[in-house]
């Protein structure tokens, strides 16, 4: 079967030239961009290019998150699985705006917005439809720019420049990946980042007024191989220099910057991670501790439930986000009821039994909660508990 892949900012420079390279390779690429009509045209040239006839395509301003949930529940409704993400889509340190603090639809530094909080959220939103396609991989593309984030002034707001915005924003997609890869662990969904080439010939590169230095190829190259590259199946939680793996900026492995830029996020975006390693879970020192410590039954198990979500993701029944943090209480069994205070005599909770495989009272309960959100009965659902 193809491999699904979603490119978003296909429309030019690096996305296209991927997502060109990866309908070559034979994957149905579903290009993502913020106009129709270059889409339309993009979509023309890239069928002629490769004689793909599965590409797709979708439109979706990133600088509104409203238009974030929208590209998720189209891709997640239209499509059974997704193999892999590309968060590409991005905007440079002087288009658009040439230097002016500019703000996305939803009030936020615009770079910050479109770099970083609509990859977060996206991710977020697909990441059902990810998990129960694994083994599935996130593909972040961020660069070697990067500036450490003040959390005092995210925003930027009492002193802006565009490059400050441009790399605090590509530090913030570094510091998602490796949170990912922790989420994800055992849910065989892998999360990489990289820089894809330095001053590439593209149109952000143009209009910074820089000479271009690599070239388009060399981002190409080097993001495909994350895309696709067999010996990286099993990598994740890395930034990659392009083909060579390398460190980034000392604040991307602060736990505690990215436990804050984490729950900033989740404010800003009113979507909690899925797979949250924050709260601690039964015999496990947090919930991306219980990930990895699971079984294999237990993570296949979870897989399985995962895959019942995504498919009630398509189903469109009821908003996204809450079925995702259904998700979230579905692939972590027993969360729900320990945070409730369930546990039962003796030790064990009830809720625990399908973290080992064996599917439980616990997990029916779950499954039974996510098929009444299925059904758009979210409060029923709650009652049911
Ligand atoms: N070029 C380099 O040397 C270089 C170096 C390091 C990292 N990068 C990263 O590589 C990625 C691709 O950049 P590029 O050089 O190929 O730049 P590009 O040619 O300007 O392409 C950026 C893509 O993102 C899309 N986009 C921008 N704002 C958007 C929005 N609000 N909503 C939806 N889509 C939006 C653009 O759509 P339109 O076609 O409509 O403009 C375009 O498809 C970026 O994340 C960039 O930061 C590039």
């Amino acid at each position: 079967m193809k491999p699904t892949v979603l490119v978003t900012g296909a429309t030019d420079g690096l996305g296209k030239a991927l997502a060109a390279e990866l309908a070559g390779m034979g994957a149905r690429v579903l290009l993502h961009g913020r106009d129709q009509e270059r889409g339309e045209q993009t979509l023309a040239e890239l069928r002629a290019q490769t004689g793909s006839e599965t590409l797709g395509w979708y439109r979706a301003d990133l600088s509104s998150l409203a238009e974030v949930h929208g590209l998720a529940g189209q891709v997640a409704a239209e499509h059974e699985r997704l193999d892999v993400l590309v968060n590409n889509a991005g905007i440079g340190t002087t288009l658009p705006g040439d230097g002016r603090r500019m703000e996305s639809a939803d009030g936020h530094e615009l770079r910050f917005a479109v770099n970083y909080l609509a990859p977060f959220l996206l991710t977020r939103l697909l990441m059902p439809l990810l998990v129960g396609s694994a083994p599935a991989r996130v593909v972040n593309v961020s660069s070697a720019g990067q500036a450490p984030i003040d959390f005092d002034d995210v925003m930027l707001e009492r002193r802006y420049s565009g490059v400050q915005a441009y790399c605090q924003s590509k530090l913030a997609l570094v510091m998602l990946t490796f949170d990912l890869a922790e989420e994800l662990g055992e849910n065989g969904v892998t999360a990489n980042c990289l820089h894809p080439g330095t001053y590439m010939p593209t149109k952000m590169v143009f209009a910074a007024g820089v000479t271009p230095h690599d070239s388009l190829e060399t981002g190409v190259r080097a993001t495909a191989r994350l895309v696709a590259a067999p010996e990286l199946a099993e990598v994740s939680g890395r930034y990659f220099d392009r083909l060579a793996e390398a460190r980034a900026h000392p604040q991307a492995y602060d736990l505690e910057a990215r436990r804050r830029l984490r729950e900033l996020s989740e404010r800003l975006t009113g979507v909690a991670a899925p797979l949250s390693t924050r709260l601690p879970v039964e015999g496990n020192g947090g919930w991306g501790a219980a990930s990895r410590a699971s079984s294999p039954r237990g993570a296949r198990w979870a897989r399985l439930v995962a895959r019942v979500v995504a498919g009630m993701c398509r189903a469109g029944a009821a908003d996204l986000s809450v079925r995702l943090s259904e998700h979230e209480r579905i692939v972590r069994p027993g969360s729900l009821r320990q945070r409730r205070g369930h546990a039962s005599r003796g030790g064990r909770r009830r809720g625990s039994s399908s973290a080992t495989g064996r599917g439980g009272s616990g997990t029916r309960t779950s499954v039974r909660r996510a098929l009444l959100l299925c059904a758009g009965t979210p409060r029923a659902a709650a009652a049911s508990v």
